[in-house]
């Protein structure tokens, strides 16, 4: 049985790097502990999406952002629910993430996420995905779990509340060059987008196995867990770009999915070699195995 900080300390993570992504460790603890009590309602404000935030979003980034100051080697945070990157003490890493990915799932009781990106440096802005030393997400399913890479593979660790630490599941994950498993986002777009539709009829005559949630955390895990598939968010005329977000939400889950040896891009290029010109930048998203998502990028 090997705890999270173990496995940190025999990958030779730096020392202020491990005391970032065990932030997130406590930070997993108390939202997983709040979300098990959560009526789910509402806090009667939006984010600067325009999304309807709830307690619990709110909450969450209160928690994450409470951990990533305590661990004091963190300077710069980007969360979804901020309207802008905040400075919050003297240290040398810089840390986008979405406290509570797919909140608007908890009331139906469905899972839901926390995903975290991590870079060495002082800004955001003209980085890129490449430049994370690290990226996770936690999982708020039947089991808490998280999924991290250090740029050393992708390992995946579970909660045990009798220890009060992350386990170390299982390693080294690997993503199969194809799969027949899809996870449609956006399927709005199919009116618009004839490409689109045909793209669904050929999953749907190859016999493809849908897997959708809803959330991104627990679709690319799927991904990652099964080992194939392919996740696609794709935009269209009214908003080009789609909805999901490129610094907290697809340079993480693209970083994951390469370090399992899949794919992500956005149709044309690599999403880890987007220039982040904006912290609330989106992006379409074509994700997971390279082969499916080749055929995707072919299609669209
Ligand atoms: O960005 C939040 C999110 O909930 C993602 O987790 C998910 O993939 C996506 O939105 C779902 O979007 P839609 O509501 O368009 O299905």
């Amino acid at each position: 049985m090997e705890y999270l900080e173990h496995y940190l300390q025999r990958l030779s993570v730096k020392e202020d790097l491990q005391k970032v992504i065990l932030a997130f460790q406590e930070a997993g603890r108390e939202i997983a502990r709040a979300l098990q009590s959560s009526d789910g309602s509402k806090a009667g404000t939006k984010n600067i999406y325009g999304e309807e935030q709830i307690a619990l979003d709110v909450f969450s980034d209160e928690v994450v952002q409470k951990f990533l100051k305590q661990c004091g080697v963190v300077s710069l945070i980007a969360s979804e629910e901020l309207p802008d990157q905040m400075n919050i003490g003297p240290g040398h890493y810089a840390v986008a993430y979405d406290p509570l990915d797919g909140s608007s799932l908890v009331d139906s009781n469905l899972s839901v996420g926390s995903i975290f990106g991590i870079y060495e440096d002082d800004h955001f802005i003209g980085l890129k995905g490449t430049d994370q030393v690290a990226s996770g997400f936690l999982l708020y399913g039947p089991r808490l779990t998280m999924m991290l890479t250090v740029g050393k593979g992708v390992s995946e660790f579970l909660w045990n509340s009798d220890l009060g630490h992350f386990i170390l599941l299982r390693e080294n994950f690997r993503i199969a060059e194809e799969g027949k498993m899809f996870a449609p986002g956006n399927l709005r777009a199919t009116k618009f987008r004839q490409d689109y539709v045909e793209l669904m009829h050929y999953w749907m005559q190859e016999q493809y196995t849908l897997r959708y949630s809803g959330g991104m955390v627990p679709d690319i895990n799927q991904i990652l867990v099964k080992g194939k598939g392919v996740f696609t968010y794709p935009g269209y005329e009214e908003a080009p770009q789609g909805k999901l977000r490129l610094l907290v939400e697809c340079n993480p889950m693209a970083f994951l999915v390469e370090q399992a040896g899949g794919k992500a891009t956005d149709g044309f290029e690599r999403i880890l070699e987007k220039k982040i010109q904006n912290i609330s930048e989106r992006t379409p998203i074509y994700i997971g195995s390279k082969g499916e998502v080749e055929k995707v990028e072919k299609s669209l």
